[in-house]
């Protein structure tokens, strides 16, 4: 089946982990993909492995400019953008008493400001070309509620679940959908990261947190990329025209809402 045959389709941090398994999943179904990343090396990598159908774009959600200049690649690149995924994020955990400045900087302007300006560039380009659009965003089961060491990176993802709501209600007059994904905990390089946070704050064995949670979610493991690729094609396609402002959990019973 080809849910996405001619689209075009944007996704930042897709270089590796749950990006890139977009990006195929995005390409087994007919679509264009710009591997949109901060780490142009790892971009280009990412598109030599997915084909013709991918191509890497140099991409800091953090700088307007770069922002800017991926949209206008995509435009004369593929004509128009028709998705966008705000997948690039960073992770962070401290105790509140010990959150820097420039933590709290980091992941506010990549997770919550790059999440909304990318939103809003993407828009203003679906507009001027009149043909609505699809705009995903990567929350968390972590935007659900606060957790004791995760202040920070919990508070990015409750609101880019609050800018979906926002951005959702304001861009469905342009037949612009604007609606998220909250995974749970998904197994790859980035938790191998936050596996090894935990580590020095909890002072376990490497490995362990991995193996704890995991055991915890109630499906009975940790989540793969492959995971939550179906909710990804799915909110891109026309069968979620109807679909509005929403965030959808994809994390194997651990979160209900
Ligand atoms: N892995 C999980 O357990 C999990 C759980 C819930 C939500 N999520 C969310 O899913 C998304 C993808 O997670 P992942 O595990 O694949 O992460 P990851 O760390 O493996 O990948 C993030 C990508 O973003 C890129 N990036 C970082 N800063 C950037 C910037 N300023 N501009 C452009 N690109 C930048 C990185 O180079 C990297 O390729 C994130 O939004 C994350 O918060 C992940």
């Amino acid at each position: 089946m080809n849910r996405l045959e001619g689209k075009s389709a944007l996704i930042t941090g897709s270089a590796r982990g749950i990006g890139k398994a977009f990006a195929k999943a995005y390409i087994a179904e007919g679509a264009t993909v710009a591997i949109a990343d901060i780490n142009l090396e790892g971009a280009k990598n990412a598109a030599a492995d997915l084909g013709p159908q991918a191509y890497a774009v140099q991409l800091d959600v953090t700088d307007q400019a770069s922002i800017d200049a991926a949209i206008r690649t995509v435009e004369e690149k593929t004509g128009g953008l028709d998705v966008l995924i705000n997948n690039a994020a960073l992770f962070d955990l401290a105790p509140i008493t010990e959150i820097t400045r420039g933590s709290y900087d980091r992941l506010f302007s990549i997770n919550v400001s790059g999440t909304l300006f990318m939103m809003q560039a993407a828009a203003q380009s679906m507009i001027a070309r009149g043909n609505g659009g699809k705009i995903i965003n990567m929350a968390s089961q972590a935007g659900r509620r606060g957790e004791a060491l995760v202040g920070v990176y919990c508070a990015t993802k409750a609101a880019v679940i609050s800018l979906t709501q926002s951005a959702g209600l304001n861009l469905i007059e342009h037949g612009i959908n604007v609606n998220a994904i909250a995974p749970g905990v998904v197994d790859g390089e980035h938790w191998d990261g936050v596996d090894a946070l935990f580590a020095q704050y909890e002072n376990r064995p490497l490995g362990e947190k991995k193996r704890l949670v995991g055991e915890a979610v109630p499906y009975g493991r940790m989540g793969t990329a492959e995971d939550l690729i179906g909710m990804a094609v799915f909110l891109a396609s026309k069968e979620a025209d109807y679909i509005v402002a929403q965030t959808y959990n994809v994390d194997g019973g651990n979160w209900m809402s």
